[in-house]
């Protein structure tokens, strides 16, 4: 298999082409992808005709799949979400109202997937399955190539800041949605570094999203207003992806650098099946006692 890259933007995004990754065995593939992902954060790769058995497969051979925080609905405990309108047992679309549409809408704040565990996710493989005609794109936006664009004062002042990162708080933020108590109470608060260094190429950016809720040692409506100016620098259109999806694309993208969101659609009328497979981050951001690791 020989890959080819093309760059979509300046900032970010790259599509590949050349390889069945539903067939991909082979560990040289598997870095040259990974060496991709640290240069252009975000893949698109179109025609991967997976199914959950080849997704999960495809995505260990990156390391260990990230546990659900909701379990898995009737697949045997397959470490993959369902991001869908379509009910996973009886295949039908969910009546408006469901609970479940309205718990899909938080993934329309800008956000880094599970940066409220305490090792946060490294990528995630998102599979387009049936995808409407208009509208559900999803978004993705640079936090490197906006960090690189801060004055360097700005900069500085990030440095060895810590924030505190909670699914509680993103939760709140949710009309008409409140996840179940059991949920909440596997997911405590945690803390992780503003800045974060990428440990392959020395590239740094910083880190916030939707889960991020003020800055430790910080009033909390001063260091709410920091982590929400940065997701505003962050998505300035030039730092921002906009894919539009085809059935079968797999998009891959680096969540320790980039945010996304999803985009709304008319989900009383069009089915969309998504199915994401989370490749889990090598370690804690901040050490026990709350310094930065120099490199996570
Ligand atoms: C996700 C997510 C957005 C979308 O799967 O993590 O945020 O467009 N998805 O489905
Ligand atoms: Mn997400």
């Amino acid at each position: 298999m020989t890959l080819t890259i093309r760059k979509i933007k300046e900032h970010l995004g790259a599509e590949v082409s050349g390889a069945d990754l539903t067939k991909v065995t082979d560990d040289t593939v598997v870095a040259e992808i990974k060496a991709a992902l640290d240069e252009h954060s975000v893949l698109v790769f179109r025609d991967q005709r997976f199914d959950d058995e080849t997704q999960t497969a495809f995505s260990r051979s990156f390391g260990a799949l990230e546990k659900m925080l909701y379990k898995a609905e009737g697949d045997g405990g397959i470490p993959i979400s369902n991001i869908s309108n379509v009910d996973y047992n009886t295949g039908q679309i969910y009546p408006p109202g469901h609970r479940r549409l309205k718990s899909n809408t938080g993934n329309e704040m800008w956000h880094t997937d599970s940066s409220f565990k305490p090792v946060p996710a490294y990528c995630s493989m998102l599979s387009g399955r049936e995808v409407p005609p208009v509208g559900a794109d999803t978004e993705f936006a640079t936090c490197r190539g906006a960090y690189d664009a801060l004055p360097e004062a700005e900069r500085l002042r990030l440095d060895g800041l810590v924030a505190e990162h909670n699914y509680a708080w993103s939760r709140s933020k949710v009309p008409g949605y409140t996840p179940p108590p059991e949920t909440l109470a596997e997911v405590p608060p945690v803390r992780h570094a503003v800045v974060r260094t990428n440990p392959a190429t020395g590239r740094k950016n910083f880190y916030t999203g939707s889960h991020a809720s003020h800055i430790i040692g910080w009033p909390v409506e001063k260091g709410r207003k920091l982590l929400e100016d940065l997701v505003a620098q962050a998505t300035r259109p030039e730092f921002v992806y906009v894919h539009k999806w085809r059935q079968f694309d797999l998009v891959i993208w680096d969540n320790r650098c980039v945010l996304h969101r999803g985009t709304p659609y008319d989900s009383a009328k069009y089915r969309r099946v998504m199915r994401r497979t989370t490749v889990a981050g090598a370690g804690p951001t901040v050490s026990e006692t709350g310094e930065v690791l120099a490199v996570a």
